[in-house]
């Protein structure tokens, strides 16, 4: 099965290190990351969920719940998560999937058999409240994610489902942002009281909103 932008986020009842969980119920209300690896006991992989661990803060501020996933068994699950402390310095601090059916990575596309017959990439998808796919990144098994770019990834989405905004390439919150063409100069300027400024008729940027305490753009 394929799962892709806009499409509603596959539902599945998993067993995880932190017990039984109903994907959409485990959302509720919640954006959601749900990523997966391809082993336990894996270098790269022992880096990755350690930093997940440590920008759990991060995640919960944006109101994301992360979830991992791995076609191996919980027990490996919970011997892997003690190095994983011991190794990255971290608790662990979110539930990771043991997928042994392979019913998540089915659902969700994550096994790629010209690469491994059995074992997940690693696929990254964020889901929004509304339970739809929102991103989709595939990474290879030797290069381990980049989790800032994942957070500011949903940083971008989250302002952009509340203006009418797009954000330019390597923007950062806080950096100005760039007026959607389907909105006119006419109410850009009384959509984006800090200024427009208009580079091409299709390319006016403004000040991201409720970061600009005075306008500055000239
Ligand atoms: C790793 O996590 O280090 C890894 C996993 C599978 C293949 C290659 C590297």
């Amino acid at each position: 099965m394929t799962a892709r932008l806009g499409d509603t986020a596959p539902n599945f009842t998993a067993q995880t290190t932190e017990g039984e969980v109903d994907f959409h119920q485990w959302l509720g209300d919640s954006w959601g990351v749900l990523f997966s690896h391809p082993a336990d006991f894996t270098p790269v992989c022992t880096t990755e969920l350690g930093r997940v661990a440590k920008l759990k803060g991060e995640f919960t501020k944006r109101n994301v719940k992360v979830l991992a996933v791995s076609v191996d068994p919980l027990e490996s699950h919970h011997r892997w998560i003690k190095d994983i402390n011991e190794t990255q310095a971290c608790t662990v601090n979110f539930p990771i999937i043991a997928d042994a059916d392979r019913k998540v990575a089915a659902a969700y596309d994550m096994i790629h058999p010209n690469v491994d017959s059995t074992a997940t990439v690693r696929s990254v998808f964020i889901i929004g409240p509304d339970k739809k796919i929102k991103l989709t990144i595939t990474y290879p098994a030797s290069t381990g994610r980049n989790f800032e770019e994942i957070l500011r990834i949903i940083d971008s989405l989250q302002l952009t489902v509340k203006h009418k905004l797009a954000t330019p390439a390597d923007w950062k919150d806080g950096q100005d942002c760039i007026v959607v063409t389907a909105v006119s100069d006419a109410d850009a300027v009384k959509l984006f009281p800090h200024g427009v400024r208009k580079i091409k008729p299709y390319l006016r940027y403004t000040p991201q909103p409720n970061r600009q305490a005075t306008p500055v753009l000239a």
